[in-house]
């Protein structure tokens, strides 16, 4: 015997499936394509403790959507962590280059610039200090 869905249930069930697309995938929320404004965030903002981001590599802030890397010791870049092919953020910065999800679109630590496609823009420099320990907008 089953029981007929009530109002509650079919509630509940929709609120599951609007929860599911609107969170996307649950590794890092990457993959989703950004619609927020680009640059946005103040000057002198906390970013990353330089502790955070290694040599050669880099960390990704999701929330500030802004990657921030460190191509040589002592040698900080930022850049925006939208993905210039179809805006999904960036989601891991790995063997030299700054990665998309989506479709695969890598790009340089130094400059930001197209080391594989579908991208053919590079990811706009954003501009920030350090100041002591810490990485900030400028
Ligand atoms: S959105 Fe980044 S590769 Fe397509």
């Amino acid at each position: 015997m089953t029981t007929p869905a009530t109002r509650r249930t079919v509630l509940l069930a929709s609120g599951a499936v609007a929860l599911t697309v609107a969170c996307g995938s649950e590794e890092g929320g990457t993959g989703t394509p950004s619609d927020t404004t680009e640059g946005a965030g103040t000057p002198g903002q906390e970013l990353v403790p330089v502790a955070d981001v290694p040599v050669g590599g880099g960390t990704v802030l999701g929330a500030q959507e802004i990657v921030v890397t460190q191509p040589e010791a002592g040698e900080f870049k930022a850049f925006s962590a939208i993905c210039t092919h179809q805006r999904c953020l960036v989601s891991e910065v790995a063997d030299g280059t700054i990665n998309c999800p989506c479709h695969g679109s890598r790009f340089r630590i130094a400059d930001g610039s197209v080391e594989r496609g579908p991208a053919t823009r590079p990811l706009p420099e954003e501009r920030i200090t350090v100041d002591g320990n810490t990485v900030r907008r400028a």
